[in-house]
């Protein structure tokens, strides 16, 4: 069976942050969008980082998820080596809870945009479903799923009932 295109190409600085981004590639999955998820760092593995982007780019990615912790150069970098879209999502880190994690990412100097989510699983999440719904905009049945997972998150909110 041939293996569909990745649309989106989610990486992390260390396999270590893969516990917090496998969020984000569920949520992916749950819109059926291709990815390829990949650690790869921007200190410790530079020149096979800038490959897998320049590749990645080549065979039809769309945009990038980019994670890491402490000092989370990681999704700056990817942004200085596309134009596509970069979203960033700080991991919490050991000493510093991700604060570290989430002022080096959101802070990128002008020019090299990286669009940074919350730390941690919630981020993970939420810039999956930014992906999706940029994907929407041109696809009118991504566009309809994005609507009919809204319309079961109210539900679930609205019929949750509290502990007696
Ligand atoms: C960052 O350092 C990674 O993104 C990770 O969040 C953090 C710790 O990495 P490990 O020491 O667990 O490999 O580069």
């Amino acid at each position: 069976m041939a293996r569909t295109k990745p649309l989106v190409g989610i990486v992390m600085g260390s396999t270590s942050d893969w516990d917090v981004m496998s969020n984000a590639a569920k949520q992916l999955k749950e819109f059926g969008i291709p990815y390829e998820a990949r650690a790869l760092s921007a200190h410790r593995s530079p020149d096979a980082l800038v490959e897998w982007i320049e590749s990645s780019e080549k065979h039809g990615v769309r945009c990038f998820i980019a994670a890491a912790g402490g000092a989370a150069h990681l999704a700056g970098v990817v942004a200085s080596k596309t134009t596509l879209p970069v979203l960033g999502v700080p991991m919490p880190s050991k000493y510093l809870q991700g604060m570290d994690s989430l002022l080096s990412m959101v802070q990128m100097p002008k020019g090299i945009p990286v669009a940074t989510f919350a730390i941690g699983e919630a981020g993970a999440a939420n810039a999956a479903l930014f992906v999706v719904a940029m994907l929407a905009l041109g696809d009118v049945a991504m566009a309809r799923k994005l609507e009919e997972f809204r319309e079961r998150q109210t539900k679930a909110v609205l019929s949750a009932k509290l502990p007696e």
